[in-house]
């Protein structure tokens, strides 16, 4: 075979793969539901049709309080940077907190659940949630220096303090950025960095799996990371997780580091008035992974990004004001900002927020807590559903409580556990939506209106209001529903809650989510721009998609991106690593987990030694959730002659399928020695994979071909 016959067989993409799943029936909303449901008028349809946009939106931002009106819904002037409700102004810890005093001053905004048991849920109400954010706001902008505009950094973990950070940050004009707790201290840095943060907001430490978890060390680490890179933190705010006591180990730092409670007692009482953003002024930065480079800051806008998690919120989680709504997501990720804080606090419900894992201390926790607060709407990912469901089928049956809505997100579900979900959790008698969506999207994209659509097990579902996607193949054609045929789901128009940007990086956003399917770059016509989701997807004749995963280099664990790059730089920066590859492998709980395949420098041997240190690397680098399932140590990688590593054949052999034509190889030889290593090792530690979809055999054998 030639070079050019080589490299085709390795370019199969996931749309030439004809899928084969079975159908699955459809579960129909109860009657109860559908009486009470917020969007329950088939009309809806029609007043979000394609002739409708983007006027249709209107009834997404009027559910907002504006300080001025805007005067144009869309302006595509600078495609494809979008900006919605142009000239409007607006404030979004206003309409998140003030908006609400009047009518709802002592109702829970959140109830806060700390991880402990013995310890009581907390309820903050609407007035107390104010005095905090105005306090904490007072604080940033007098005592940290802060002005609309600057960014700050929050590295906080599941406590009540990081909505009223973000709220204070909001209230400023400040962009908050956010970095998921359980990242390293080194992440954190890279992201101080890049958005170019001063202030830092941290605590000392919380719980999670019964443990006391020492968080301050991470801030310590974080400076000197940011520092690395050229930028200097000014002020680390500590917040302290048990009043008055220090639950870390690292000194705190003369002059840079101050604990919240004492400094806050100089702003009691003060108040901070809104300030009035423009619509497309930015909200929150939120980093994610992708397919090169460093994390992408995808900055959210003020009006847009509100009034499409609060409509999204209103009309798909069916939220009212006296229901309890929990979603069991960490604030550090995108499904925390817009639906644990942004929508449902515009809308003003009572939002749970928990601080610890969903099985401590045991699979009824989640079970205790909803019967205890009076939970009704719940959500969560498919990752907690089938860890629930492993520990403990029966437990939900043994708790007291009622969900009429459930959702379910950051991964594909399948439908054996959407059955459990729906039968156990639910009890019969929730409605669930599958949301399919993004860290750039803001809110949902893909899922059923809740009382106006059948469910299908493994399906999200239809597109959102307003949201008009299609599937093309490598080539620009549109995949027809119910072809069988898969391909890359592009959604066609722009919606309110989409990224401005990627923060610093204009040409990034535009090549990595735009480039590929735009039809004239020239063109200020959103008909001419797709958005490019990165995932696989096919759609039944019904017109509901199924969604894939994803088409570029990341791998999704636990509904976490993690992108191979970041992994393979981390593992290279080890002495003795000569190469790295990350390949995804199928995993029961967690969707896909991570196995790294390493080769070495000459003159080093594999060892257990080596292993740990590739592991503590990820671990500081990344975090814990990146931590390998394996490392396997091999004497060379199979690679193409032009030297490029095939993860799929690495791939392949850690899910144990079939590694598919390999004679093209620079070194074919290598394989079965590999193969022999993995699969003997797997096999004695009874950790042999289970038979895999022909949805996942699919992915496998596409993994890393681009
Ligand atoms: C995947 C999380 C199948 C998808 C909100 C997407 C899903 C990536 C679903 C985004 C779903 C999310 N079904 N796959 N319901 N929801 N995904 O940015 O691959 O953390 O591109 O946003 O998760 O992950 P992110």
């Amino acid at each position: 075979m030639t070079e050019g016959q080589e490299a085709s067989s390795e370019e199969v993409s996931e749309s030439q793969i004809a899928v084969h799943w079975r159908e699955e029936k459809y579960f129909f909303p109860p009657a109860k539901f559908i009486a009470q449901a917020n969007a329950a008028d088939p009309d809806i349809f029609e007043q979000f049709s394609e002739e409708n946009f983007p006027e249709c939106f209107r009834a997404y931002a009027d559910l907002l309080s504006w300080d001025k009106y805007w005067h144009t819904t869309l302006d595509t002037s600078e495609a494809p940077f979008w900006k919605w409700f142009v000239g409007g102004k607006l404030n979004a810890s206003y309409n998140c907190v003030d908006r609400h005093l009047a009518t709802k001053g002592n109702k829970a905004a959140i109830i806060w659940v700390p991880e402990p048991e013995s310890a009581d849920p907390v309820a903050i109400t609407y007035t107390e949630l104010h005095r905090r954010v105005n306090e904490f706001a007072a604080l940033l902008r007098d005592f940290c220096g802060v002005k609309t505009g600057d960014r700050v950094t929050l590295h906080m973990p599941m406590v009540p303090e990081l909505p009223v950070a973000m709220l204070a940050c909001a209230r400023l004009g400040v962009i908050h950025s956010q970095v998921f707790g359980g990242f390293s201290g080194s992440a954190c840095g890279g992201r101080i960095a890049d958005s170019g943060s001063t202030i830092l907001v941290t605590m000392d430490g919380y719980y999670r799996s019964g443990e006391l978890i020492d968080h301050k060390v991470k801030a310590d680490e974080a400076v000197e990371a940011a520092r690395k890179e050229g930028a200097e933190v000014d002020k680390v705010l500590v917040w302290r997780r048990h009043a008055g006591e220090y639950a870390s180990q690292t000194p705190m730092v003369e002059g840079r580091d101050f604990f919240v409670d004492e400094v806050l007692s100089d702003y009691r009482g003060q108040v901070v008035e809104p300030v009035s953003m423009p619509a497309e002024a930015p909200l929150f930065l939120m980093y994610t992974s992708g397919t090169t480079g460093r994390p992408k800051g995808c900055q959210h806008s003020t009006g847009g990004y509100m009034a499409y998690v609060t409509g999204t919120s209103k009309f798909y989680q069916d939220i009212h004001p006296d229901d309890t709504y929990w979603c069991m997501a960490d604030i550090g990720w995108i499904t925390g900002h817009s639906y644990i804080v942004y929508g449902p606090l515009s809308l003003g419900t009572t939002s749970v927020v928990y601080e610890g894992t969903p099985n401590y201390p045991d699979a009824g926790r989640p079970w205790r807590i909803a019967e205890r607060l009076g939970v009704n709407i719940f959500h969560t990912s498919p990752t907690a559903i089938r860890m629930l469901r492993k520990v403990g089928p029966d437990e939900p049956k043994k708790y007291n409580y009622r969900f009429k809505h459930m959702t379910t997100v950051g991964e594909a579900i399948e439908p054996e556990v959407w059955r459990w979900y729906h039968e156990a959790v639910g009890k019969g008698e929730a409605v669930i939506v599958d949301t399919w969506w993004q860290t750039e999207t803001g809110g949902f994209l893909g899922t059923t209106l809740p009382a106006l659509g059948p469910m299908k097990p493994g399906s999200c579902g239809p597109m959102a209001l307003g949201i008009y996607a299609v599937i093309y193949d490598e080539d620009g054609n549109v995949v027809e529903a119910g072809s069988g045929k898969a391909g890359n789901i592009c959604i066609r128009n722009p919606w309110p809650g989409v990224f401005e940007t990627v923060w610093g990086q204009p040409e990034r956003f535009v090549d990595t989510y735009y480039k590929k399917y735009c039809k004239n770059p020239d063109s200020k016509d959103w008909h001419d721009w797709p958005y490019f989701a990165g995932d696989g997807a096919v759609q039944a004749a019904d017109g509901y998609f199924r969604i894939l995963g994803r088409v570029d280099d990341v791998i999704n664990v636990a509904g976490h991106r993690l992108g191979t790059k970041e992994l393979e730089s981390s593992c290279l920066s080890v002495e003795e690593v000569a190469e790295a590859a990350a390949v995804p492998v199928v995993d029961d709980v967690r969707g896909r987990a991570v196995e790294m395949y390493i080769s070495l420098k000459p003159g080093f041997e594999a060892s257990k030694d080596i292993e740990a240190k590739i592991t503590k690397a990820i671990e500081t680098d990344i975090g814990k959730i990146a931590r390998p399932k394996n490392i396997w140590i091999v004497p060379d990688m199979p690679k193409t002659r032009s030297g490029k590593i095939m993860r799929r054949v690495i791939a392949s052999i850690s899910n144990f399928t079939d590694v598919g034509d390999i004679t093209t190889l620079a070194n074919p030889e290598i394989v079965d020695g590999i193969r022999q290593q993995v699969r003997s090792t797997k096999e004695a530690r009874g950790d042999a994979p289970r038979e895999l979809t022909e949805e996942e055999k699919a992915e496998i054998k596409n993994f890393g071909t681009e």
